[in-house]
């Protein structure tokens, strides 16, 4: 039987109607964008005829859309950027940085690059459903901050979090915010201006796009300095030559992304809501987020007194792909950031698998996954009670 994925959030595969519009654009003849032959200007139209696809789906006027080659990168551009800006003007004053503590790596460890450079960051927690409270976020805010991250959905647990309000607030301190929707694109709705954030990233091999293909919006206005130097590209806010195929890919995904955004996230809802009911047959088991708004494809389980990554491996065998969230460094497994700022124990952390459903999934699937689930909890269990002498 064919392996079944169930790991969208670490990536989705490429719908071959996206491949159809790359293709032209990897196989045909050369084109560099900034090129003033006519090479190159049909290189321009494609990459700007993605830069207007992107526009009309998610808001703002095309020029305030930047490509970059990765939603980390877009991250980086912002808050690497941004405090260039504050030191080049602040001298003497050390710029503030607030975080939520649930934010992806890209964040995460650009703010610790940061903090070891003089920077200050407060980093606010969740609640134990990965949610954070908008009020903290404002109470936090001084003025020497220069910049407020809060993403739109979690990449582990999925939930959503009050990015409207938090910049709400701001914006009546002044003080922008960089919102990541790479989780969230394609999943819920986004709109730069509803959102009313004056940065927001998203990346295309989420939402069934290339990878290497990412976007960020920098509103009309906003301060930004460009983290990549060299040549003019992208009106000058990231040097380097547009990955063309790649960009088409995206504008197209994204498309596609908002016109079947409906019957996507309904389809996928049906799917995890499906798998969590089944859940309550399998004995000691626990849902993450369960109490707030969530993704409609993200699931994250404590399968409690087992160890996550055993479990993985073991459905792995029988053809299910789904992840155990825990960073692997040095060898010994180490529970996840987002789970322990939720207040989640490290044992619960390290027992905690995350299932992602996505378009190419089924109820068929689903059912099938349980049983497989159920056999290998079961034997994971005993083997686990043996190995503790019980
Ligand atoms: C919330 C979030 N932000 C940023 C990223 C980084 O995106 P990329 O893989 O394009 O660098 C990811 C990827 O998993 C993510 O989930």
């Amino acid at each position: 039987m064919a392996a079944v994925y169930l790991d969208h959030n670490a990536t989705t595969p490429l719908d071959p109607r996206v491949l159809e519009v790359m293709l032209p654009w990897m196989s045909g003849g050369p084109g560099n964008p900034s090129s003033v032959h006519s090479f190159g200007q049909r290189a321009r139209e494609a990459v700007d005829g993605a830069r207007d696809a992107v526009a009309r789906s998610l808001g703002g006027v095309p020029p305030e859309w930047v490509f970059t080659a990765s939603g980390t990168e877009a991250n980086n551009a912002v808050l690497l950027g941004l405090a260039h800006h504050w030191q080049a003007r602040a001298k003497d004053l050390p710029g503030h940085l607030v975080i939520s503590a649930v934010e992806h790596p890209s964040i995460l460890r650009a703010a610790d690059r940061l903090e070891a450079s003089g920077f200050r960051v407060t980093r606010i927690a969740p609640d134990s459903d990965g949610a954070v409270d908008g009020e903290r976020v404002a109470e936090a805010l001084e003025d020497a901050t220069f910049l407020v991250c809060l993403m739109l959905a979690n990449n582990e647990v999925g939930s959503i979090q009050p990015v409207g309000r938090v910049a709400e607030l701001c914006r009546e301190r002044g003080i922008p915010v960089l919102c990541d929707a790479v989780q969230a694109v394609g999943k819920i709705p986004v709109s730069v201006r509803e959102l009313g954030v004056d940065y927001l990233t998203l990346g295309a091999h989420k939402f069934y796009g290339p990878l290497g293909a990412a976007a960020l919006w920098v509103r009309g206005g906003a301060a930004f300095e460009s983290y990549l130097v060299g040549g003019g590209q992208e009106r000058r806010r990231r040097a380097g030559t547009e990955n063309v195929p790649a960009v088409v890919g995206l504008g197209k995904a994204l498309e596609l992304a908002v016109a079947e955004l409906d019957e996507r996230a309904a389809a996928m809802s049906a799917m995890r809501d499906r798998f969590e009911a089944g859940l309550g047959a399998l004995g000691d088991v626990s849902i993450h987020a369960r109490g707030t708004a969530r993704l409609p494809n993200t699931s994250n389980i404590a399968f409690h007194g087992v160890a996550a990554d055993s479990l993985m491996i073991r459905l792995d065998l029988e053809g299910f792909a789904v992840s155990a969230g825990s960073a692997c460094s040095s060898g010994k497994p180490e529970p996840s950031a987002t789970l322990t700022a939720m207040g989640i124990d490290p044992s619960t952390a390290l027992s905690s698998l995350r299932v992602s459903f996505g378009t190419t999934n089924s109820l068929a699937e689903t059912d099938r996954f349980l049983e497989v689930l159920e056999r290998q909890l079961a034997a994971v269990r005993s083997h686990t009670r043996a190995a503790a002498g019980i």
